[in-house]
């Protein structure tokens, strides 16, 4: 197993991602909550990690990711910004964090001011104008859809979304009102991997895929899930590199470098991962 350059590479910025879509270079992202395992994904060499609000239930064992804070993220970039210089970081603004204009904008300056290179927020084209105001004041977005945790109750549990094509017409329609708006990323939770190429094909900006097959321009994965930490029944898209492909020491370094690698050699996600 090679062990990539140490926690001193060059930071990756939206330019840089931008550079990958051009030439089809794929990239890494993993969620991430705290200082040791930031370092850790610095030294290898992960190109993005989010600070997700999913750290209320592998971090605080809660049973969805509604009851977290907007100072538990400021918390948590803090932690990660402080460990680790190369990957751009993208921090999500918690539930009900942006349903106003001044909230949004309030949260994003906090979580920008604790490390964040970009906010991530969950929903469709009724994000237009937050998306806009933000990206007018320096603030970078990246627009999550698909699956979006935030609205389990609406959706009645964790399910594959834009199965039908009017729900596929519907998530594209979203992707080019909020492109057009000023978003900087789009972030495609369980959709079809079809759907999730058509979306990385339209769009200019970098398009990161969590069980939304191998043709998004990023992959994403929950950190404790790809450890193979599971506090419930892991979906379909995960897969536990400690644990897996020649990762014989069983080292937390070497699970990152595997993963890292195998995003970018297109090898995960396979199909056995994808809907
Ligand atoms: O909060 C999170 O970790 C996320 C990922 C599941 C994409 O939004």
């Amino acid at each position: 197993m090679t062990y990539l350059a140490p926690n001193h590479q060059a930071p990756i910025t939206l330019s840089t991602l931008a550079k990958y879509k051009k030439v089809g270079e794929k990239f890494s992202c993993l969620t991430c909550y705290e200082a040791s395992f930031a370092h850790l994904m610095g030294q290898a060499g992960i190109d993005t990690i989010l600070v997700g609000d999913s750290l209320g239930m592998v971090v605080q064992g809660q049973s969805s990711t509604l009851p977290v804070t907007v100072a538990d993220m400021v918390y948590h970039t803090q932690n990660v910004a402080r460990a680790n210089s190369h990957a751009l970081i993208m921090t999500d603004l918690p539930f009900m964090s942006y349903a106003t204009l001044t909230d949004a904008v309030a949260n994003a300056r906090a979580v920008m001011q604790a490390g964040a290179n970009v906010v991530k927020i969950e929903g469709g084209s009724e994000l237009a104008e937050i998306v806009q105001v933000l990206a007018n004041n320096g603030v970078p977005t990246c627009v999550h859809l698909g699956l979006t945790p935030q609205s389990v109750n609406v959706f009645g549990g964790y399910k594959v979304q834009g199965k039908t094509d009017a729900q596929a017409e519907k998530l594209l329609k979203d992707c080019e009102i909020l492109v057009n708006a000023g978003a900087s990323m789009i972030l495609l939770e369980c959709v079809p991997a079809s759907l999730a190429k058509t979306v990385t094909e339209k769009f200019a900006v970098p398009v990161i895929g969590i069980g939304a097959g191998a043709d998004t321009d990023g992959q994403v994965l929950v950190m404790h899930d790809m450890l193979g930490v599971y506090t419930r029944k892991p979906a379909k898209f995960v897969k536990d590199f400690l644990k897996d492909d020649g990762n014989e020491t069983g080292d937390i370094l070497g699970a990152f470098v595997n993963y890292h690698n195998s995003v970018k050699n297109g090898s995960f996600p396979s199909i056995e991962h994808t809907f």
